[in-house]
């Protein structure tokens, strides 16, 4: 296991849309055991795969009251309501913003030995699920938030 380098954003591979995972292997856990190092040693509530610069629809997610997990091929199946806060990003360093995003998701995802599960979000946890599939289709919370400040 290892911490990766996080990619900022003007990097061009944070604006590319990624591949599914085909191959559940070696190489996906590896990536995998990484991120995890990589968004506990940064502190950050979830990393995406192209953070690192792989351009993979695998993301990792850590919040205090639900815990880690890892999402391969995550799709968000249905969602309902609307909530507005702040968000960060490990790639856009320094700053914060208010993004609006829905109150719940239902998630359709696969784990590391591409096993296929649900899971219902809400609040944050919801949050930090769209914020982390919006880097699969290279998208950023800057291109999204009502308004932005240095954190
Ligand atoms: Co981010």
């Amino acid at each position: 296991m290892a911490i990766r380098n996080v990619v900022q954003v003007g990097d061009e591979v944070l604006r590319q849309r990624c591949f599914e995972v085909e191959n559940f292997d070696e190489t996906l856990f590896r990536l995998l055991d990484d991120m995890k190092d990589t968004v506990k040693k940064e502190q950050g509530a979830g990393l995406a795969a192209p953070q690192v610069g792989v351009l993979r629809r695998v993301v990792v997610v850590d919040v205090e009251e639900e815990g880690y997990f890892e999402f391969v091929n995550p799709v968000i199946t249905s969602q309902k309501g609307e909530q507005s806060g702040w968000e960060g990003c490990l790639s856009v360093r320094g700053k914060s913003g208010i993004v609006s995003r829905p109150m719940k998701v239902t998630l359709a995802y696969q784990d590391r030995n591409g096993e296929k599960h649900v899971i219902k979000a809400k609040g944050f946890f919801a949050r930090a699920i769209c914020h982390e599939l919006d880097h699969l289709d290279g998208v950023l919370y800057i291109d999204k938030a009502s308004h932005i400040e240095k954190a």
